[in-house]
């Protein structure tokens, strides 16, 4: 044994080991197999298929455990259906009791599911321990709070029915606690499906809603790999989907659901910034580097993978890291005292190995600390490029190992340029001690989280998740009860597929108009603040309710769509306006709106045949929603999330920047008027599709945009064959996000097209809404013009 004097000399860590024991003898009660959780039972896999689960650091197997069939899938889906009528008709305060218990019974677990964590994951129990399952046990309380609050804090929304939930293998219990807490909370069912490398403590806790007697169905948990996976997400009974993974499977999964009508929430990968100015503390900041890419052996979505210093501190910065690199311990993930344990599996070990010879190969300088690894697991020492190119394939690929990629910047202005140069936008991290200069930075990231001087900070009680290719939807906080929230709409209006995707007549050259009076010869499309002919030079004939020509209107293409996105690109600066500025030109519009008003309804029934009172009620509606969401510009305001001690918090609606629409036959100005004017109080640019059949209430409205003060480039217009249009803007990679009410065929071609750079769409699946009504206005509008983004800011000295 070594004695005390001499280990004060060589500062040696002697072996710390967590007792395993009761996890042993869990997994040997199952040595049989484990079964799927179906309807409140363990139910073997249809097939008997099983497939082995491996403990990574000791290359030793765990267990076998079920590969769930489509029809294993089936069955869970069935029993969740049924459970929902009942669950779902709980009180909150009900739901609220179950949720408590399940919290109150991972606590008093904890150390067995900290184990079990470690032993098929392969992190540290230090993390497992003290971060992953605190964390657990906090989102169930969390969520048993929203269960309490949900009548009085959500009024008009109900649950989305049953929902398809599938999760990672780098936080196996918090991914099921982030997706399970609020979908239960807010009256909803589940299917579950873990990932194969770590289905393990989900299937703990299924013991666990067993013990706490939660009602048989509402909790289903099926366990397999991709195919598994695939058969939840094509389930036609499945009302939602919420994935956690890779941004590939990511985008599959959108293709698959598009048309479905299924709600769909995606957290995806990222490569997000740590960016060090060179007056932050620079040892915090490497020990907030240390935290933000070895923890969890740099397995984390969120992780900050590349580092941007400071050009004059880099050198500095990367020998204290080097320093520090050298005396992390990676090893036996349950000694209390390892730093880094092992990568999850193999196959994860040598998508890490390829990319760090990818990166040497590209003449980035590779430094791994000189430390022995232990000669049997699947172990990766800590590594630090330095020299990265910014188009490297180190610098834009999420390696999600242990790998960090630095590169360095000179001005704040560089720093946020480099770091906005990724199709990810999850998370980001900023140190300096000036705090203008953070907040700053972390106004002008695109991301959905931003720590400021500290990092990798999660708590229930704030929204998780990303922007661009990182996905979308929340998780946690007010936000996140939102994914598996809709409203209760009392009598829903059921598809109507006559809805016309193509245009009534065939277009003609601008020259071939003849016999229309002259001051309606040829709406032009509106791009930029001014009237502009469409590329083509063809237009098309309106009809009117009697199927006769009342006019022409151009038919927009590929290239004025682009024009369009173009135009709004270069007005940034209205999302810039302060929100009362942007009020006012509201106002302003309404008010000329409302001086302009019997020239519309003369216009609506022109285009319609609906009555002179129908179509005033229309006009009035449309100047009275424009008031309200002028009200909304500077009220539908972010929250200071209450999170960890001795931190703000902030949770702030960030307009999407350029958003496309696409408007309803129905009601062609009130549909106009209802989807533009929240998109554009929020601080949005849109590029709007008028309704093809009724497009004269918006090329009317250009006069109205002129005289209202509203900046050239923040509403530009396009005539013309709408679901055309829509597909450019759907695959356009400049385009944030996607509204589009026509038809079913439509929704489900732009949710396809989408899948490029997985904007987020909001599509109607072929239902006209009732415009005039409580449905055609609310915070759900705003709330679909905004993302969330996060900004911790820690406090004290
Ligand atoms: P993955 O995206 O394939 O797996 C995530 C989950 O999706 C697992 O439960 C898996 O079984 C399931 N799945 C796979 N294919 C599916 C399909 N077609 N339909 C439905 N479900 C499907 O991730 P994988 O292969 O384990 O890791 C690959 C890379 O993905 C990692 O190197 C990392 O870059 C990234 N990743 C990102 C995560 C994040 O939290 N953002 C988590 C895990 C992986």
């Amino acid at each position: 044994m070594a004695l005390v004097k001499d280990i004060l000399v060589s500062m040696d860590y002697g072996p710390a080991p967590e007792v395993n024991e009761p996890v042993v003898g869990w997994l040997d009660q199952h040595k049989d197999g484990f079964n799927h959780f179906i309807d409140g039972k363990f139910v073997a896999p249809s097939t008997g298929e099983r497939f082995p689960v491996f403990n990574p650091a000791y290359e030793t197997e765990l267990a076998q455990v079920a590969q769930g069939s489509a029809a294993d899938v089936d069955k869970a889906v069935k029993a969740a259906r049924k459970a929902f009528k009942s669950w779902s008709a709980l009180s909150g305060h009900e739901r609220a009791v179950y949720l408590y218990a399940i919290a109150r019974h991972i606590q008093k677990r904890e150390r067995f599911l900290s184990v079990l964590e470690t032993m098929d994951n392969g992190k540290p129990i230090r993390e497992t321990r003290d971060i992953d399952i605190p964390l657990v046990a906090r989102h169930f309380y969390h969520h048993a709070g929203w269960a309490e609050l949900i009548e009085s804090e959500f009024p008009g929304e109900g649950p989305v029915g049953v929902c398809g939930q599938i999760i990672p293998w780098n936080f196996p219990l918090l991914m099921l606690a982030w997706k399970i807490a609020p979908a239960l909370a807010a009256g909803n069912t589940v299917v579950l499906k873990p990932a194969e490398y770590t289905p393990l403590t989900a299937l703990a806790f299924a013991e666990i809603c067993r013990e706490v007697g939660l009602p048989a169905g509402v909790v289903n948990i099926v366990t397999g790999d991709g195919v598994t996976g695939n058969a939840i997400v094509e389930h036609p009974d499945v009302d939602k989907i919420a994935f956690t993974g890779s941004t590939e499977v990511g985008r599959i999964i959108r293709e698959k659901t598009a048309g479905s009508g299924k709600k769909l929430s995606l957290e995806l990968g990222g490569k997000s910034p740590f960016i060090v100015f060179d007056d932050a503390d620079l040892d915090g900041a490497v020990e907030g580097v240390v935290d933000a890419i070895w923890f969890n052996q740099g397995q984390v979505c969120c992780a900050g993978s590349r580092l941007l210093v400071q050009e004059g501190v880099a050198e500095a910065v990367y020998a204290k890291l080097r320093t520090r690199m050298a005396s992390l311990r990676v090893g036996d993930p349950l000694d209390k005292s390892i730093d880094m344990g092992a990568i999850v599996d193999p196959v994860q070990l040598k998508r890490i190995k390829e990319l760090v010879a990818k990166g040497e190969a590209e003449g980035a300088t590779l430094f791994q600390a000189n430390k022995g690894l232990p000669s049997k697991g699947c172990f990766f020492p800590p590594s630090l490029f330095t020299n990265v190119a910014p188009a490297s394939t180190i610098a834009e690929v999420e390696i999600f190992g242990p790998v960090l990629a630095a590169m360095t910047f000179r001005t704040p202005d560089e720093a946020v340029a480099i770091a906005n140069n990724s199709r990810f936008g999850l998370a980001a991290s900023v140190w300096s001690e000036n705090i203008n200069l953070t907040l700053d930075v972390a106004a002008k990231l695109k991301a959905g989280v931003i720590w400021i001087n500290s990092t990798n900070m999660f708590d229930a009680a704030a929204g998780f998740g990303g922007y661009r290719e990182s996905g979308y939807g929340r998780e946690g906080g007010r936000e996140g009860m939102a994914e598996y929230l809709k409203p209760v709409i009392d009598k829903p209006l059921k598809a109507d597929e006559k809805i016309a995707a193509k245009l009534s007549a065939l277009p003609v050259a601008d020259e071939e108009i003849s016999g229309l009076p002259s001051i309606d010869r040829t709406a032009k499309l509106y791009v930029g603040g001014k009237q502009a002919r469409p590329d083509s030079g063809y237009s098309y004939t309106v009809l009117g309710p009697k199927g006769q020509p009342i006019s022409q209107a151009g038919l927009g293409n590929r290239k004025d769509i682009r024009n369009a996105v173009e135009a709004a690109g270069k007005a940034g600066s209205w999302g810039g306006a302060t929100a009362h500025n942007r009020a006012q030109v509201l106002y302003y519009v309404a008010e000329n709106l409302s001086s302009r008003a019997k020239e519309f309804e003369e216009r609506i029934v022109a285009m319609t045949g609906v009555s002179a009172k129908a179509a005033a009620e229309e006009v009035a509606v449309s100047i009275r929603r424009t008031f309200w969401y002028a009200a909304q510009a500077d009220k539908f305001d972010g929250a200071v999330h209450a999170t960890k001690s001795r931190n703000v918090t902030l949770a702030m609606n960030e307009a999407f920047g350029n958003m496309g629409i696409l408007c309803p036959d129905e009601a062609p100005l009130l549909g106009f008027v209802s989807l533009v004017m929240p998109a554009i109080s929020m601080g949005n640019r849109v590029i709007v599709v008028p309704s093809s059949s009724h497009p004269l209430a918006a090329t009317d409205f250009y006069q109205i945009l002129d005289t209202s003060d509203v900046p050239a480039g923040v509403v530009n217009i396009v005539t013309g064959e709408r679901d055309v249009l829509a597909k450019t803007l759907a695959e356009h990679d400049d385009v944030a996000a996607l509204w589009y009410f026509g038809s079913k065929a439509g929704s489900a071609m732009v949710e396809k097209a989408s899948a490029g750079n997985l904007k987020p769409v909001w599509a109607n699946q072929g239902v006209p809404r009732r415009w005039n009504e409580a449905s055609g206005q609310g915070r759900e509008f705003l709330r679909r013009a905004t993302q969330v983004k996060n900004i911790w800011v820690p406090y004290g000295e």
